[in-house]
């Protein structure tokens, strides 16, 4: 089934000065989806959300959302868009309640009731009457997400959701983003750095490095592409990894017994013969599936003229 483009982007770029933040970015996010937006510090995450929002102009290119050029429809756009970007600023001496209160009333789109109801969604119905100064980060974060949801938007966009926040706070944020995707439908476009929270809590990722894509598809995809590594139990690592000639595989030898090849699985009966052959004793042969750590750092070493497309 093929699922609404709600949002897209075409060679979305941003300079500051001359020095290019944002180069020909190509975002395709999807009905349903909860997309994250990988990359390290000063990738350019934050910078392109800013455009996404209409809260940066962008250099160049376009950004279309619910197939409506940005630029055109930013009001109709902005109302069914919701939103936190970097640390959420509330008025400490307010309570929880009364901040987002404030917010619905400076925006004609929230509807009645969305306030209590935004609240109870993420949890804090029963400190909603305490002041937000004394709210830990987990709640802020929390009440931020409040925010963003309250006017029922059919997008939502968190730019670093689940920083700052300790483990119980991170499953907490996670938890709280995958209930509102299943039971509001609501899609969902987070940006992190953090490779295993994506692995977890997303359908598709796009990741940025220094200012360019370097991938967009499937998470199932993208570890795919790490697949085909192979870790061999022998008497003698060494000596396996000599058998190899130059070029045919990258041998990594991780101890006296055992190593590491980059195979396809049609070539492992073919090493294991020539093995065996040579008079290496094998006892094990593992799949070693690649964390998508370890597929971050090959894509971003790697530096592709073009963007690898996984879906
Ligand atoms: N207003 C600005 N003027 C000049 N340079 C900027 C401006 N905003 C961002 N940059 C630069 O653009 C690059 C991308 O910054 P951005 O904040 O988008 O990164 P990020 O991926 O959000 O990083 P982080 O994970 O640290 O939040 C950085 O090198 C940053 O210094
Ligand atoms: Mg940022």
């Amino acid at each position: 089934m093929n699922r609404e483009t709600i949002l897209k982007t075409i060679d979305l770029s941003k300079s500051f000065g001359k020095f290019k933040a944002v180069e020909n970015i190509n975002l395709n996010i999807l009905r349903g989806d909860i997309y994250g937006f990988l990359g390290l510090n000063g990738a350019g995450k934050t910078t392109t959300i800013r455009m996404l929002l209409g809260l940066l102009r962008p250099s160049s290119g376009s950004v279309t959302v619910f197939e409506k050029d940005f630029a055109e429809h930013s009001l109709e756009i902005k109302s069914r868009v919701g939103a936190v970007v970097e640390i959420p600023a509330f008025y400490p001496e307010l309570s929880g309640m009364d901040n987002l209160s404030l917010l619905a009333s400076l925006d004609s789109n929230s509807k009645n009731g969305g306030v209590e109801e935004a609240l109870k969604e993420v949890g804090l119905s029963n400190r909603a009457k305490d002041k937000v100064g004394t709210y830990s980060q987990g709640m802020r974060q929390r009440l931020g997400i409040a925010s963003a949801i309250m006017s029922q938007p059919e997008l939502v966009i968190l730019d670093e959701p689940t920083n700052g926040l300790d483990p119980r706070g991170i499953l907490d944020v996670r938890a709280l983003i995958k209930k509102l995707a299943r039971e509001r439908g609501m899609t969902f476009l987070f940006s992190s750095h953090i490779l295993s929270e994506v692995e977890l809590l997303c359908n598709r990722v796009g990741i940025i490095d220094r200012g360019k894509m370097i991938f967009e598809g499937t998470t199932s995809s993208l570890i795919e592409r790490g697949e085909g590594r192979y870790k061999f139990v022998v008497d003698d690592a060494k000596k396996a990894c000599s058998m190899f000639a130059p070029g045919w595989c990258e041998c990594r030898i991780l101890s006296e017994n055992e190593f590491e090849v980059n195979l396809d699985k049609s070539a492992v009966p073919e090493v294991a013969k020539t093995l065996v052959t040579g008079e290496v004793k094998v006892y094990e042969i593992a799949h070693a599936k690649m964390t998508l750590e370890d597929l971050f750092f090959t894509l971003t070493e790697e530096q592709p003229a073009g963007v690898s497309n996984g879906a």
